[in-house]
């Protein structure tokens, strides 16, 4: 039986899914009977049966394998209908915080070709394995990735999920797209690869030297940075949104001088001592540094300067307000997914769809029991309903004679106000401060931040035009003139449609986002 292994941060979770489907229907000698899942509980099989398609794809939390003597996890499964799972604590490979081995075993198949198949978790890694013999199994974590990882499977277990085993044949399409997530030169090569044959993108080398020479004193508040990783965990992850969503950059920051003309940098999605992602104000100095020495995603940066009109429009004042009540606070998880899809049919690429994001939900829900609420208050907000689960939504939502996708594609309204905070991703983030220092007068009401991609914020028409007024510095040593200043990478960045569109009321509510070529049709 194969075991494939994927180690992943928690935010790859999310689009875990969106791998496992890229492969297609899955094509094997077994009866369609045998497809079958059964889910283990009664109850919820009452709820979610009433739901037909909508639910015919959601991975089923069976409960999690503990190494207690007391509690070893028993369940039916779709094919085999007695099973029993524990985890057993080793040190095999002498690690700092040593590995552990899951035992299944699984007995009473109820025919000669079935199989059930499982999606394994902790909030560290995806694993997923199938079994066609009646015996004992094992699948074995040769070591924890940090002592956070122990300290959660020794309380919580390794999650397990049932999936409906036609999805066999994708799940192990997840083989193809593990080196995305690796962090080596050959990782590093297969996101580009992935990205020339899915988005088109050319990966040119530029002449070295690769970091610009910069001097601050050309930089102002609200230039933008477009950031672009290739390279291990972040890089995997970006490769698979900027597919998603038509972005040739996966991360931004923006530039702030104080009163003392100091530079200093906001993000949201700075990694923390903690291993937490939060809202950050840094010095520039700090930041360049990290993203010089210690970022090891290979970090590719383009500074994107105000157009001085706009520049000019911007008030330093709100600006800093904005980033001050926001710094220290978590990352935009409740609404990032929002911001991507805005329509039914439009946003995904074949063959996701709604089912997928909500196999996403389920199985993250499981897994991050202090982000259980992540997407469910923001699918609530959309109901105008408050604490219900996600089966409880789409019964909800199905009631009222809409649907989950249906649901999706509400846009999310800035000044909603989640548990934890606004919430707001790395790009929203800019696109409010913006709004709120007055960049989108006079249309500020109709315009939404959480609604904007990357590659939305970096089409607006905002950005320097004439290249005589960019920085003496600014791609000193490429012969080839880009229209914005990169400043560290190997390969020359490329934002198409960079600068083109001026802002208008309800923009970026409606568009859809469909690789090779992501139309935008005007106006969306
Ligand atoms: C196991 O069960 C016994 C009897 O029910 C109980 O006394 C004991 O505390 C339990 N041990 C653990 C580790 O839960
Ligand atoms: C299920 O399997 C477990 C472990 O193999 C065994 O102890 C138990 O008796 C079995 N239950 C049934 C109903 O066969
Ligand atoms: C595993 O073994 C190594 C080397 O003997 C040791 O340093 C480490 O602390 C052990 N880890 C655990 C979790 O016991
Ligand atoms: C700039 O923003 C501050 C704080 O929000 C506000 O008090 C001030 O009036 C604004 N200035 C202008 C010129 O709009
Ligand atoms: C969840 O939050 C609590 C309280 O803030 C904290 O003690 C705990 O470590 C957190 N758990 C995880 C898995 O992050
Ligand atoms: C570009 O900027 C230069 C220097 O400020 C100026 O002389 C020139 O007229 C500008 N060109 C355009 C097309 O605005």
């Amino acid at each position: 039986m194969a075991t494939k292994l994927l180690l992943l941060p928690p935010l790859l979770l999310l689009i875990l899914p969106t791998l496992i489907l890229l492969n297609g229907p899955w094509k094997a000698p077994f009866r369609p009977s045998d497809l079958l899942p059964l889910l283990p509980r009664p109850v919820s099989w009452t709820i979610l049966s009433s739901l037909h398609s909508a639910v015919d794809l959601l991975p089923t939390f069976i409960g999690a394998a503990t190494s207690s003597p007391n509690s070893s996890l028993n369940w039916k499964g779709a094919c085999f209908y007695n099973n029993t799972a524990w985890m057993v604590f080793h040190n095999k490979s002498s690690s700092p915080f040593g590995g552990g081995t899951l035992h299944i075993k699984a007995s009473k198949a109820h025919s000669w070709t079935c199989i059930d198949l499982y999606i394994f978790a902790t909030p560290y890694r995806v694993t997923w394995d199938y079994y066609f013999l009646a015996r004992e199994h094992t699948l074995d974590f040769k070591e924890w990735e940090t002592e956070a990882e122990l300290e959660y499977v020794k309380q919580n277990g390794v999650s397990i999920f049932l999936m409906k085993s036609g999805m066999i044949g994708t799940l192990q399409a997840l083989w193809d797209v593990f080196p995305l997530f690796s962090n080596s030169r050959w990782g590093e090569n297969s996101n580009l690869a992935f990205l020339k044959k899915h988005m088109g993108a050319t990966f040119e080398q530029r002449p070295q030297p690769w970091v610009s020479n910069i001097n601050v004193d050309d930089i102002h508040s609200g230039d933008f940075l477009a950031i672009s990783k290739i390279r291990g965990h972040w890089g995997g992850f970006e490769t698979i949104e900027k597919w998603a969503t038509g972005s040739f950059a996966g991360h931004t920051a923006v530039c702030l001088k104080d009163s003392e003309g100091k530079l200093w940098v906001g993000e949201s999605g700075h990694d923390n001592d903690k291993g937490e992602t939060v809202i950050v104000v840094l010095p520039w100095e700090e930041w360049w540094a990290f993203e010089l020495a210690q970022d090891d995603a290979d970090p590719h940066i383009a500074l994107l300067p105000l157009h001085p009109d706009i520049r000019a429009k911007l008030n330093v004042t709100a600006a800093w307000e904005y980033v001050r009540s926001m710094s220290g606070k978590p990352y935009g998880y409740h609404n990032m997914i929002f911001s991507w899809i805005d329509t039914i049919h439009g946003n995904y690429p074949p063959p996701l769809d709604a089912h997928v994001a909500a196999s996403i939900m389920t199985v993250w829900s499981k897994l991050q029991p202090n982000y259980t609420d992540l997407w469910n208050e923001a699918l609530n907000k959309r109901l105008g309903t408050k604490g219900l689960d996600l089966p409880e939504i789409i019964v909800e939502a199905e009631r009222r004679g809409s649907s989950f996708d249906e649901l999706l594609t509400v846009p999310e309204q800035d000044d909603w106000l989640y548990a934890d905070g606004r919430s707001t991703s790395c790009v929203a983030y800019i696109v409010e401060m913006y709004k709120q220092a007055g960049l989108f007068h006079p249309i500020t009401d109709s315009i939404q931040a959480t609604e904007f991609t990357i590659k939305d914020a970096y089409i607006l028409k905002f950005f320097e035009d004439n290249s005589s007024r960019l920085p003496e510095w600014c791609n000193e040593h490429d012969d080839v003139k880009l229209p914005f200043c990169q400043i560290t990478g190997k390969y020359r960045m490329e934002l198409p449609d960079y600068n083109t569109i001026e802002p208008y009321p309800h923009m970026n509510e409606r568009c859809p986002s469909l690789p090779p070529k992501y139309i935008r049709p005007d106006g969306c």
